[in-house]
């Protein structure tokens, strides 16, 4: 009786802390409950309706310096905030007496098919997540027939991550320009060997990560053996070391967009890592503005890919409006990998149905239908 009484006392005092709450960052609100959260402890996939809900969980589980490792940016973190915010200044035009009985997502990128306009980008280290580390990745995009392009700085090796996906899939691989030469070519070789079809090569931080004082506080900043001299010449020089065709990644203004177009590259990657190197870099929208003001010929002449802050389908949708051919997706990915290949799988089909629902809304039945005439942009100042 006593012990009872004693019990329920111990209950009322200790329940306030079970309740799980978390800094939410200022994400969107969407009504997502943590209180039957534990702290640590997996939640149920069951209760993740968006891309959002994903951070939340992977902050509620994964240790700070690794969540860290994932969340982070740079400096004061202002692009990082104006990738998120960039999609709110966008207008979205939908079209009436359209029909749209049969929505198609299917697109073709660097000329492979794939069943949606937007991919996994690479990012380093999916082993923080979960032991299958980046095999699930693979195999989840392999699945739903969307593209990976794992990182060079991947937790398995450039072998593993080919021998994970599936008959037939057709991957790239990102690589950084690595200021030893050997390096450099042994990975292209391997790269190539082991089955991939392009190089997304990363040309936004040469020499140096960007100071990202959120993960600083973990680690060390350390020398990331990037080639500090990584000029023209140096870029023709490394064309010759693979048969591969390869994509530019990190290009932020109009006149490198124009720069590698002459060069006669198939495609560029407007990106700016998600934040993570110049703080201060424009967001992917406002590059695509301004490669349609300055240098309109680039659309016509390459692909054009983007990324930064796509958490919606309609993100997805504003990029592609304004001339990208696919869209990337950086901390997603790797936030769904806390649950393995299943929190992959959910994250690609939650998506793709806010992809396709907003299509559908906007009176688009085919994603190549998408041009300017879908988005005011008249918020944003150029
Ligand atoms: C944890 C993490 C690791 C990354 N590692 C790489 C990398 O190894 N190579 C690279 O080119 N980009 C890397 N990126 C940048 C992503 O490819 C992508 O450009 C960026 O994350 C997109 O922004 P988002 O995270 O808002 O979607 C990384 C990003 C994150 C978040
Ligand atoms: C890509 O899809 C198109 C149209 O469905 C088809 O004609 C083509 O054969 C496909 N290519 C490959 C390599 O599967
Ligand atoms: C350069 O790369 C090669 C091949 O990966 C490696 O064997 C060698 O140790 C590296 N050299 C230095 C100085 O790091
Ligand atoms: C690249 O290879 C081509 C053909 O072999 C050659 O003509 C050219 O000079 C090479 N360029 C560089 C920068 O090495
Ligand atoms: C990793 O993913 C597997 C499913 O592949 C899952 O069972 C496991 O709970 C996840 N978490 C960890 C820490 O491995
Ligand atoms: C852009 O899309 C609109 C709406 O579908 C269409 O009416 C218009 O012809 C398209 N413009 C171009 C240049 O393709």
């Amino acid at each position: 009786m006593l012990s009872a009484m004693f019990f329920s006392l111990l209950c009322s005092v200790l329940w306030p802390t079970l309740a799980v709450t978390i800094d939410m960052e200022g994400l969107p609100d969407t009504g997502l409950d943590t209180s039957s959260w534990t702290t640590g402890v997996l939640p149920p996939l069951d209760d993740i309706w968006d891309l959002n809900d994903m951070q939340i969980a992977a902050k509620n589980v994964l240790s700070k310096k690794f969540y860290a490792s994932y969340r982070t940016a740079a400096l004061n973190e202002y692009t990082y905030q104006a990738n998120l915010g960039i999609y709110s200044k966008v207008r979205l035009n939908g079209f009436a007496f359209t029909d749209t009985s049969n929505i198609q997502t299917s697109t073709t990128i660097l000329g492979f098919n794939f069943s949606q306009p937007f991919f996994i980008a690479p990012a380093a280290k999916a082993g923080h997540a979960n032991k299958s580390a980046e095999a699930s990745l693979a195999s989840a995009a392999g699945k739903a027939g969307i593209l990976y392009v794992p990182s060079i700085s991947s937790t398995l090796s450039i072998e593993k991550i080919a021998k994970a996906g599936q008959a037939g899939q057709v991957m790239f691989h990102q690589e950084y320009v690595w200021s030893n030469r050997s390096r450099l070519t042994d990975e292209l070789d391997r790269i190539e060997a082991a089955g991939f079809k392009a190089i997304f090569l990363t040309v936004d931080n040469t020499g140096i990560n960007g100071v990202r004082t959120r993960s600083m506080r973990f680690t060390e900043g350390s020398d990331t053996g990037h080639a500090t001299n990584f000029d023209l010449p140096a870029l023709a020089a490394l064309r010759n070391m693979t048969s591969l065709p390869i994509v530019p990644k990190g290009i932020k203004t109009w006149q490198d967009a124009r720069t590698c177009l002459a060069l006669g590259f198939p495609a560029i990657y407007v990106s700016n890592h998600g934040g993570r190197v110049l703080d201060g870099a424009p967001t992917a929208a406002e590059v695509l503005l301004d490669i349609r003001r300055h240098a309109p010929e680039v659309f016509a002449g390459m692909e054009v890919y983007a990324d930064g802050g796509v958490r919606r389908g309609t993100d997805a949708l504003i990029l592609l409006a304004l001339g990208a051919r696919a869209v990337g997706l950086g901390r997603p990915p790797m936030f769904a990998n806390i649950w393995g290949e299943a929190g992959v799988s959910r994250m690609i089909s939650l998506f793709a149905t806010e992809l396709a629902t907003s299509m559908r809304l906007m009176g688009v039945a085919d994603v190549h239908q998408l041009n300017a005439s879908h988005v005011n942009t008249n918020q944003i100042v150029l």
